[in-house]
């Protein structure tokens, strides 16, 4: 699916475009990003061209580049698994550029997304998945309404080892948009 231009006060979320394949791929593959995510693959760049090709004719993933007001790409966000049945989304975020961690940059991105897929998309329940140590990610999940629905034990294998994966939802009525604020 494409999506749409959304602009907060400090940062904007513009839909993917090629350009932003590199930026993707590199980040993806940083080890400093892949501390916390829960993937194993690495990525690379001919694969991920045709992946991007394929999702703008899905109607079930839609991601953005998410961008400073001064147009520098500083990271990724999406929604993975939209069922327009169950009103249901996976959202996910990488913020590639570490120089813009501890920034809030999270939360306003997050902030951003679920706001436009409850009201424009009409879904009715993102959920997310993180690993525990991932406190950053957790703690500003939590801010945004989020609560943890449980704990998928050994559920997967990153870099050989097995983790922990918490399972995370948030309902419409519990949004609370506290970017900014
Ligand atoms: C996780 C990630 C998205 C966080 O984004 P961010 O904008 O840098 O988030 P912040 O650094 O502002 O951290 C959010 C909050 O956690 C707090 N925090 C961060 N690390 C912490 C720690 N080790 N202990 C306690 N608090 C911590 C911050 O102080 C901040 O709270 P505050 O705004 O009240 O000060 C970013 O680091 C990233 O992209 N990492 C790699 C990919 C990833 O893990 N994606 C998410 C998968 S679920």
């Amino acid at each position: 699916m494409l999506g749409t231009t959304i602009t907060g006060d400090h940062i904007v979320l513009r839909p993917l475009n090629k350009t932003d394949i590199e930026n993707r791929v590199r980040w993806f593959n940083d080890p400093n990003v892949r501390k916390t995510l829960i993937i194993s693959e690495r990525f690379e760049l001919d694969k991920t061209i045709r992946w991007f090709e394929k999702i703008q004719h899905d109607d079930s993933r839609v991601e953005f580049a998410i961008e400073t007001t001064e147009k520098i790409p500083v990271g990724v966000i999406g929604l993975a698994g939209i069922d327009s049945t169950r009103r249901t989304a996976e959202i996910y975020l990488v913020i590639g550029q570490k120089e813009f961690w501890g920034k809030g940059v999270m939360l306003e991105a997050e902030c951003l997304l679920i706001e436009w897929a409850f009201n424009s998309l009409g879904l009715e329940k993102i959920w997310a998945q993180a690993r525990p140590e991932n406190i950053a990610s957790l703690i500003t999940m939590k801010k945004i309404g989020f609560q943890v629905e449980g704990t998928l034990r050994s559920e997967k294998v990153v870099d050989g080892k097995r983790t922990d994966v918490l399972r995370l939802g948030l309902l419409k009525n519990e949004f609370k948009n506290t970017a900014g604020r």
